[in-house]
């Protein structure tokens, strides 16, 4: 199934959540990466073209996911849940939701407002123009600044938000985690008593 269900995530939203998952977790270790190479110029100016390209793969995948989601339905919480922890992991869901917008766009103001005027090529391949903004050191800092807080702010939503669905899977034992991996494991798990 394609889209989601009151009970389940469909394809569309499980596919978009991992590989969402997985790139914004290795452009918070390139951003990081890109920082400790300053002695290295050649080097960090091919890890920051990376980075930009990547950066604007999960800025277009976040919007699409964005669109996905307000376009259908959520899952309801599992019946077993609290109210307080429904509340909350909505509440997160929503916030890394955002955040997985926000960080990009906040790192294409860095590009956007750099008195460097570097270029940004996505992989390679496609020119992608600056904001239309003006341009200081002032404004690149500030950006920059806001650019590494919400990143790390994110990484470590994402670390406590992954640190609940594990618990559920674990300790727990209930369907959280695995109606992310798909309707087989799903099916799986509720064969098991
Ligand atoms: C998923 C998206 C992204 C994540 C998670 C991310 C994360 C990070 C992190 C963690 C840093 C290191 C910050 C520090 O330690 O000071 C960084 C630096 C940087 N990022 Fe990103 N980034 C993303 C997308 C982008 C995009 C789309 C661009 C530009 C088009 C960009 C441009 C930069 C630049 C220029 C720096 C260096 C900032 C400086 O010199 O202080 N990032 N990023
Ligand atoms: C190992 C890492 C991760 C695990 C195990 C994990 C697990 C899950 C699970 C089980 C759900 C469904 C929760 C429910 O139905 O109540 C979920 C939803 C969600 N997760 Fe993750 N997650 C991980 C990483 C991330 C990361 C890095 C992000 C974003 C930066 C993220 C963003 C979201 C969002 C926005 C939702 C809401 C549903 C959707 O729109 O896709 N997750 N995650």
């Amino acid at each position: 199934m394609l889209r989601n269900s009151r009970t389940s995530y469909g394809t569309v939203a499980i596919v978009l959540h991992w590989t969402i998952a997985l790139l914004f977790s290795g452009q918070i270790a390139l951003g990081f990466l890109t920082q400790a190479m300053a002695d290295r110029p050649r080097l960090q100016f091919d890890l920051y073209q990376w980075h930009k390209s990547f950066g604007f793969l999960v800025l277009a995948l976040a919007l699409t996911r964005l669109a996905w989601s307000l376009s259908g339905i959520r899952p309801i919480p599992l019946a077993e849940m609290p109210r307080w922890e429904a509340a909350a992991a909505r509440a997160a869901h929503r916030l890394l939701l955002a955040l997985t917008v926000a960080v990009p766009l906040a790192g294409w103001m860095i590009a956007s407002t750099s008195p460097l005027h570097i270029p940004s090529f996505a992989f390679d391949l496609v020119l992608v123009p600056d904001l239309p903004l003006a341009r200081s050191d002032a404004m690149e800092a500030f950006w920059s600044r806001t650019h590494a807080t919400l990143a790390y702010g994110a990484g470590l939503l994402a670390l406590v938000h992954a640190g609940a669905a594990i618990h559920h899977h674990v300790i727990r034992g209930d369907r959280t985690l695995v109606r992310m991996l798909g309707a087989r494991a799903d099916r799986d798990r509720r064969r098991i008593p």
